[in-house]
């Protein structure tokens, strides 16, 4: 009687307790602000995520170009990833399984039976340690950290990474994402999942912003998005934008997607490490985008899915309300021996680099 009675009362104890773990986690979300010249960007130590960037526009006005919420509540039941950094794993795996070092790793599925992001509580939607703290001077900064444990979400052994914010020279977003394997290798994949809009959060669709992906190929994928482990030419195609593109004008060709959600296997210079992966304009605004990286890969989303969502300022967001430009290692890559490894180990750690440039001139 009395075992069945303690056993009973640790039992609701240690519920309650890991209820008020995640309540406390939720009180302690926070914003923090870099500031530099006339570049402005909000942050949350939830998710390690982007909550807006203010630009000036051609005329000198200062505009947000990223969506999202007006209250902080909404981004810990968001499932649309606005302005996430998206792990342990960005994009999908393929059965939501793969082998390791001949040992087989089942993993949560969240999105039919394939893994999206992580899982079902991915890094998106945990909340992180503020490292370092930076508001203003010569280079703000702030850099989150997590420590992911073995086995969460299915993934192998403890690791831990580090997301930093960097404001520098004019008008430049750093992003830096750094990581480490602490006892087991495992796979490893950060993305950035801001969905921008330069013409401001509130502007309506970003069909008519012109695009450039320096990619010349994609990764092929099956009717689940899954990788086949085949790569394709974008030539003669709707995935082609080697030469600036209206993103709308041949969006209506990939009916079966609602738009653009593919990765592109980014071209290298040779000897270069870090490239230009994707330039962004827009003419009503005058804001452009430059994006440079050291990942292999950018999954180009055009907010295909987002449906009646409301954001920033009681601004409804809809399907195309803004575009993922999300620099990582190709998708499902832990089950394509061909596409290069996103395995890290105790010895080889993982790096990724983001460079966002904003101007106000238009090329085209
Ligand atoms: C989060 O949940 C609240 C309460 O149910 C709801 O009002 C809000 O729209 C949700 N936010 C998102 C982003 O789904
Ligand atoms: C998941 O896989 C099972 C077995 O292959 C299949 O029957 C089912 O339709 C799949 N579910 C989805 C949502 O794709």
């Amino acid at each position: 009687m009395t075992k069945i009675f303690v056993l009973l009362l640790s039992l609701i104890l240690a519920a309650s307790a890991s209820v008020k773990c995640y309540v406390v986690e939720k009180e302690n979300i926070r914003i923090f602000e870099l500031k530099k010249g006339e570049l402005s960007l909000k942050v949350t130590n939830w998710g390690a995520s982007i909550v807006s960037l203010f630009l000036p526009d051609k005329n000198g006005k200062l505009g947000d170009v990223v969506l999202g919420y007006d209250s902080l509540k909404d981004y810990t039941n968001d499932t649309t990833y606005f302005g996430a950094t998206v792990g342990r794993v960005a994009n999908r795996i393929g059965g939501a399984q793969f082998t390791l070092n001949g040992i087989h790793y089942k993993l949560v599925a969240n999105e039919g039976n394939n893994t999206l992001h992580g899982g079902s509580r991915g890094f998106s939607d945990v909340l992180w340690k503020v490292e370092r703290y930076q508001k203003e001077g010569p280079s703000p900064r702030i850099t989150f950290s997590y420590h992911s444990v073995d086995g969460e979400e299915g993934f192998p052994g403890d690791v831990t990474i580090s997301v930093s914010y960097i404001l520098s020279g004019k008008n430049q977003l750093v992003i830096l994402m750094k990581g480490k394997a602490l006892n087991k290798p495992t796979p490893l994949n950060l993305a950035n999942h801001a969905y921008w809009n330069l013409g401001g959060q509130n502007s309506g669709d970003i069909l008519n912003e012109v695009v450039q992906i320096f990619g010349s190929q994609i990764t092929v994928v099956d009717s689940k998005l899954i990788p086949t482990g085949k790569f394709a030419s974008v030539k003669g195609t709707a995935y082609d934008f080697l030469k600036p593109q209206i993103i709308g004008s041949r969006i209506n060709q990939l009916a079966e997607t609602k738009g653009y959600d593919i990765n592109y296997v980014l071209d290298v210079e040779k000897g270069k490490k870090k490239k230009l992966a994707a330039i962004v304009q827009d003419k009503k605004s005058g804001r452009v985008l430059e994006l440079y990286t050291n990942a292999p890969g950018l999954q180009f989303y055009s907010g295909n899915y987002i449906k009646n969502l409301k954001g920033k300022g009681g601004f409804v967001y809809n399907a195309h309300a803004g575009l993922c430009l999300e620099t990582q290692a190709f998708p499902d890559s832990v089950n394509h021996p061909n596409f290069p490894s996103t395995i890290v180990t105790p010895e080889k750690p993982y790096n990724h680099y983001m460079l966002f440039k904003f101007s106000t001139k238009t090329h085209y």
